[in-house]
């Protein structure tokens, strides 16, 4: 895992932004799966930027979502399909039809998500999955317990993610209670994966998955078994891992060498 730490949200998000537009540049009719939350808003951003400031170009570009609440309409002010379209599809030059988030409609939950599935396989598989991580160390709405080898399926989400997301509504018995999301087994059939995290609500978790033990009671330490994961990180998000000098040494040899040492 390369574990790259940068002193502001900002400077973090664009170093991500970055990674996704070299990885986009290198590959035709790329795939690309996408997250929801406060923490992506940054790299958002800086995509749009890119797209309208250098060109960068989505045309061929077919996206897949990590999840949705169960039961909000697409059109819902909390929908994440209306948080994608909001905050980064109606910005850049995406065909609206290459793009997919769950839907929380689906009246055949099953039959939903196995055509879920089949849709990314279609598509010839994720090359980077964008994720952020929950203060129980979810990823995805893969909450503490699920199954490493679990595929998108209906869930039901957490307290403690109940309590977290609830910033966004009005009352907490607004937030739904369950949610469609990709598993982490289909998470990890990813080729590529980055992971963002800022803030120090997020040092505990993001330890835990880095640094603790293979759990599934934190499901982001599932990235521990694949090959080719990212890590960016403000310093507050950092603060409580312990190799912080082995990251910052690996990150400046790279330079040195000017080869990625994963
Ligand atoms: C969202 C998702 C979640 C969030 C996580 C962090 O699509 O899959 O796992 O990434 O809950 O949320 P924020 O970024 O709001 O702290």
């Amino acid at each position: 895992m390369r574990v790259i730490i940068r002193p502001t949200y900002e400077e973090m998000s664009k170093e991500a932004a970055l990674l996704v537009k070299d990885r986009m540049m290198k590959k035709r009719d790329f795939v690309l799966g996408l997250a929801t939350g406060s923490t992506p808003l940054g790299l958002y951003k800086e995509l749009i930027r890119m797209h309208k400031e250098e060109g960068l170009s989505f045309k061929n570009v077919k996206t897949f979502n990590l999840d949705e609440y169960y039961g909000l309409e697409p059109t819902h002010p909390q929908s994440y399909r209306y948080f994608m379209d909001t905050n980064l599809f109606n910005h850049i030059d995406i065909e609206k039809a290459n793009t997919h988030v769950p839907d929380g409609k689906a009246e055949d939950v099953e039959k939903f998500c196995q055509w879920y599935e089949e849709e990314i396989k279609k598509a010839g598989g994720i090359d980077l999955q964008v994720l952020g991580i929950g203060g129980d160390g979810h990823i995805g709405f893969n909450e503490p317990g699920s199954s490493f080898n679990s595929r998108t399926r209906l869930v039901a989400l957490d307290e403690q993610t109940i309590k977290d997301n609830s910033r966004f509504f009005e009352k907490i018995e607004d937030v739904p209670r369950f949610a469609i999301t990709m598993g982490v087994g289909t998470i990890l059939e990813a080729r590529e994966i980055i992971l963002l995290a800022n803030g120090k609500k997020k040092a505990r978790p993001v330890a835990q998955f880095i640094e603790g033990p293979i759990t599934s009671l934190v499901t982001a330490s599932a990235l521990q078994l694949h090959p080719k994961v990212t890590v960016f990180l403000d310093e507050e998000a950092a603060s409580e891992l312990k190799r912080i000098d082995y990251y910052k040494f690996v990150e400046e040899a790279e330079k040195k060498i000017n080869k990625k040492l994963f």
